[in-house]
């Protein structure tokens, strides 16, 4: 019998052995328990992804990012891992990952998967080790255990907070607390103890032998810490400067680990991809993307910046600028599982409190829908002009919106409950996805969807939208389609604004990408157009919309 081993490294077919594949991909993000679930317990799976294959080779990705699918409490949506090298049973089995994985690569579709490596859950087999064993056990130093303060240790280690709310150690009840910086049932492991570095390296060779092409690095920023004491106060740690040197963040040791984790990736032929998820400024996010590091980073400026255009130029010549420094290519991001939808936020106010209008139910203020869509189809076509790779999530294809007005009692983010109520936190963007205009989840399942699908959701539904000209779905696969036959070199050439409200640049291939961020038509440059993100009339690009034109195209025959 064939070893899986065997079979992951040559899983790849000829047309998946380009190993400069990542730089300029379309990169779709899955959240697998909102995606589509086959077997009606209201769970979205790994064979509900497989169903969709065709769907996602029509749509027409290069690679597919699987949000965590391991066995997990759910504590942090699957980000809290119990076992790195296994399936969450509701989600599926080793063997219907490897069926998705070569049905993925028959398509022509490249894999990504999460890997988690900041913490840990509480259930994984060495936290509950750690709890069962005693102050200064060798089981404790996978993880940063401290005596508390206090007479008898019945105060916290230090005043730190957790990303979540709340403090940032949890007391165990033997004078001893643990770290962690994000839910108490997320403990911080200790990169500083030689078998934790050595267990991921197995993990990752594990999902490597597997097949799967690359790996998103969650909080890639944080392992390294320094716990020397006297541990700084929380104000010291709000008050440093991104010197590399802050005792929990972006440490410059960090990169010793991805310097290993890249020795590992570049065994394999292709060499495996990494993308870091580093909340850091961006002067600091070419240390990720190095070569020898992890090879690219998520780039989040246009996650904050608003609807503007002088935003949004200055943000693209940041990042080409550090993409030419670090030699990784740049990344683009408008949605993920963690922010609020950017048809909603486009549909928004500029500077509107995104918590403060969850917390309303998205009442006040009152998103222009139409607006939002419009302009969210503009940004979306902007981005994936750009040199470099486009990071879609689920659902924006459909033109979804934040769904704010999830009951209190149907939320399950931590954030909601360790904020006391005062976060909604992240589950409007985690909705099941509407395939079907019938059903009481429409398509997602049968009966049950883990978070309600509103009832108006049925307006977004894949099977109206497909066979619909004019639907966002339409206009998505019509943009990735001409993306891949024109998205060649890595450069770009601005052009000179005709309007403080016009970004527009050329490509190799001398195509242009126009857009026009102002609320009136402003005249069209020549050429053919390739592609709009609204309908064109005349020779005008509408407000808010963006157009793909060639110059130079020839004639259809
Ligand atoms: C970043 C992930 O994207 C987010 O969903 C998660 O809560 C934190 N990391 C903690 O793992
Ligand atoms: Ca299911």
């Amino acid at each position: 019998m064939t070893t899986l081993a065997a079979t992951g490294r040559t899983a790849a077919g000829p047309q998946q052995r380009d190993a400069t594949w990542w730089r300029q991909a379309v990169v779709y993000q899955i959240y697998p328990r909102s995606f589509a679930d086959s077997n009606a317990d209201g769970i979205g799976d790994l064979r509900g992804i497989t169903g969709k294959v065709g769907y996602l080779r029509e749509l027409g990705v290069d690679a597919v990012w699987l949000s965590p699918f391991y066995p997990s409490a759910l504590a942090d949506g699957g980000y809290d891992v119990d076992d790195y090298r296994a399936v969450d049973p509701r989600i599926g089995t080793l063997v219907e990952f490897d069926e998705l994985r070569a049905a993925l690569h028959g398509a022509d579709i490249r894999l990504v998967v999460d890997i988690v490596p900041n913490h840990t859950s509480n259930r994984h087999a060495w936290f509950r080790e750690a709890l069962a064993s005693p102050p200064g056990s060798r089981a404790r130093e996978r993880y940063i255990f401290r005596p508390g303060r206090g007479e008898r240790g019945e105060l916290p280690p230090s005043d730190w907070t957790s990303t979540f709310g709340g403090p940032a150690w949890e007391p165990v009840g033997d004078g001893e607390w643990y770290l962690h910086l994000f839910a108490p049932e997320q403990p911080d492991l200790n990169w500083a103890d030689d078998e934790v570095r050595q267990d991921f390296l197995t993990t990752l060779r594990f999902w490597a032998d597997r097949g799967v092409d690359g790996f998103r690095i969650d909080v890639a920023h944080a392992l390294a810490k320094d716990l020397t004491e006297p541990l700084a106060s929380q104000a010291e740690l709000d008050a440093d400067v991104c010197s590399g040197a802050h005792p929990l963040q972006d440490r410059d040791e960090v990169h010793d680990i991805y310097r290993e984790w890249r020795r590992l990736f570049n065994e394999y032929d292709p060499p495996r991809t990494a993308v870091a998820e580093a909340w850091v400024p961006a002067h600091r996010r070419s240390r990720y993307a190095s070569p020898e590091g992890l090879g690219q980073a998520f780039n989040f400026d246009l996650l904050e910046a608003g609807w503007n255009a002088t935003a949004f130029s200055s943000i693209i010549d940041k990042n080409l600028e550090l993409a030419r420094e670090s030699g990784a290519s740049s990344t683009w991001v408008l949605s993920n599982h963690d922010v609020v939808r950017h048809a909603t936020r486009y549909a928004l106010p500029d500077g509107t409190d995104l918590n403060a209008w969850l917390l309303h139910d998205g009442a006040e203020p009152h998103p222009d829908e139409e607006r939002g869509r419009r302009r969210a189809r503009a940004a979306t076509l902007l981005i994936l002009a750009l040199p470099g790779s486009a990071y879609l999530y689920q659902g924006e294809e459909l033109g979804l919106p934040e769904v704010a007005d999830l009951p209190t009692d149907a939320l399950q983010d931590p954030t909601f409950l360790r904020s006391r109520g005062e976060q909604k936190g992240r589950d409007g963007c985690r909705v099941p996805l509407p395939w079907a205009v019938q059903g009481p989840t429409l398509g997602f399942g049968d009966r049950l969807a883990h978070l309600p699908v509103p009832a108006d959701f049925v307006r977004f539904a894949v099977e109206s939208q497909a066979s619909d000209e004019d639907s966002t779905l339409s206009f998505y696969r019509r943009a990735l389609a001409e993306r891949r036959l024109l998205q060649t070199g890595e450069s770009l050439e601005w052009l000179t604004p005709t309007s403080p409200a016009v970004v527009a640049f050329t490509r190799p291939g001398g195509w242009t990408s126009f857009t026009n961020f102002g609320s009136t038509p402003v005249p069209m440059p020549a050429g053919t157009v390739i592609v709009s993100s609204s309908p064109i009339d005349g020779h005008t690009v509408p407000a808010e919309t963006t157009v793909w034109l060639q110059q130079d195209r020839p004639a259809p025959l």
